[in-house]
């Protein structure tokens, strides 16, 4: 089985990208258990190229960003180029913690992962869009979670006051805590990465 060039292209520079911009060592060995998993090529859902509303209107501002550090333009590049491949979703649940604007001004994709482009249980990677001045509900899973922000934005995990990443800023969110995100005068856009407890053999 082999992965498509615009999927393995993208993985390629989330790879570099996740190892230069995230500098928590729980991050680090996070990401390295993930793309070990990833050497592992998985099955490609053909033809589920979705977008939602946010995304005609949000998208194109979001990932046009003024960067130095190469590895990130890199990067969106290869989200560009992947991005038509991918299933847009509105998020399934939210609480009274969400902006009221939240339903239609947000969008999740998941390139890999549990009914994401390529199909898989072990690992998560996927992505968030918002329109300006949305938050987004508080929530919580039970796979560990690295962030890489490529927008303004502000975030919140755990206790934590809101704290902006920047583009190219990275945290780590442990198994089963509380977080959320929320977008200023400019759409937000980030990645995020998850690896479940794997199951024991
Ligand atoms: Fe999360």
């Amino acid at each position: 089985m082999a992965r498509s060039d615009a999927l393995q292209g993208f993985l390629d520079a989330a790879f570099v990208a996740f190892d230069q911009c995230a500098q928590d060592l729980r991050s680090r060995r996070s990401m390295g258990q993930i793309f070990t998993h990833l050497e592992a090529v998985q099955s490609e859902r053909p033809d589920i190229g979705k977008r939602l509303p946010v995304c005609k209107r949000h998208l194109d501002e979001a990932l046009t960003i003024k960067t130095d550090r190469r590895a990130i333009e890199v990067l969106i590049e290869r989200f560009k180029a992947l991005e038509p491949l991918l299933e847009w979703k509105w998020r399934q649940t939210y609480d009274s913690s969400a902006s009221e604007n939240f339903l239609m001004s947000h969008a999740n994709t998941l390139i890999v992962g549990p009914g994401g482009l390529e199909d898989r249980e072990d690992v998560w990677i996927g992505a968030t869009l918002m329109a300006p001045n949305v938050r987004y509900p508080d929530h919580a899973h039970p796979p560990e979670e690295t962030y890489l922000v490529l927008s303004e934005g502000e975030f919140q995990s755990g206790q934590s006051n809101w704290f902006s990443p920047g583009i190219g800023g990275s945290f780590y969110n442990s198994p089963g805590i509380k977080h959320a995100m929320r977008s200023g005068k400019k759409p937000l856009f980030a990645l995020w990465a998850l690896l479940p407890e794997q199951p024991q053999h």
